[in-house]
């Protein structure tokens, strides 16, 4: 029936494009994230790191190297880490070009720029704070952007932004600086830790290499901070056979380069 349809449609779980939609255009460029758009994904996933000035940008590795054209642009900078570039360089690398010629000219976006791109869109977000080791204080500056640009005001607060980080230190101060915030620790705790990050997580997101149905139904057997059972989004899934398997475990989302290909499995 329509009925038991819609009900089946609303247990799959939420698709959320990993650096954006990033099989089909460049990750973390505000291409992948139009693409993510494009083709229907309201949810998705980018990386914060910092300048050597400061500023935060969209960026997965530490270095710059894989994802632009910085080796031509300055030959005798290895290796390459964001943290050792001015803004302004990194503004003149080509983010696009490694990927397909097609995207030649696609930039490695401020925090700022993508904000400002992914509201426009009325996408959702899993931002993920990357090697804070590097970055001290990049919490505060994570949080005072999406603040600047209207996304901490309590309305829809939690039903479209989740900070998320490897790094439990890291997730416990965002909780701690803005404790309205939902949260995600990256990782697959033991079963015996779980009730210390449901202090601070509302979310445990595994890879989905780690998982089992009963270490999925343990994790959602836990409060989280705000009162509502912990969600367990698990990643990077690409094929449709995965798909089902972490569907069949009962993930409240997977998080996938290939949106398409696990929406059309699992129906979310
Ligand atoms: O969101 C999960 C995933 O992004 C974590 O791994 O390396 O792709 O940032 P990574
Ligand atoms: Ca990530």
């Amino acid at each position: 029936t329509s009925h038991a349809q819609a009900a089946e449609a609303s247990d799959s779980p939420l698709v959320v494009a990993h650096r954006g939609a990033s099989a089909y255009a460049p990750e973390n460029t505000l291409a992948a994230v139009d693409k993510a758009a494009d083709m229907g994904f309201s949810w998705v996933e980018n990386d914060v790191q910092r300048t050597r000035d400061g500023e935060l940008v969209v960026l997965h590795d530490a270095s710059l190297a894989r994802t632009t054209n910085v080796e031509k642009v300055f030959p005798n900078r290895s290796p390459w880490n964001v943290r050792d570039f001015t803004a302004a360089e990194v503004a003149r690398l080509d983010a696009g070009s490694w990927f397909s010629s097609r995207y030649k000219g696609a930039r490695v976006p401020t925090l700022k720029q993508y904000m400002n791109r992914v509201s426009r869109n009325h996408q959702k977000l899993v931002l993920e704070i990357k090697n804070p080791a590097l970055y001290p204080g990049i919490e505060r500056e994570t949080l005072k952007v999406l603040s600047n640009e209207g996304w901490l005001s309590p309305v829809q607060l939690r039903s479209r932004l989740v900070v998320q980080s490897f790094s439990a230190d890291t997730v416990r101060t965002v909780h701690r600086l803005r404790p309205g915030v939902k949260t995600a620790f990256l990782g697959t705790p033991s079963v015996t830790d779980l009730p210390e990050y449901a202090t601070f997580a509302d979310q445990i997101n595994p890879s989905h290499t780690t998982i089992s149905s009963s270490y999925v139904a343990a994790i959602q057997a836990f409060d989280g901070p705000h009162g509502k059972p912990l969600e367990v989004l698990t990643w990077t899934v690409d094929d449709a056979a995965g798909a089902r398997r972490v569907a069949g475990y009962g993930v409240d989302g997977i998080i996938t380069n290939k949106p398409d290909v696990i929406r059309n499995a699992t129906g979310g």
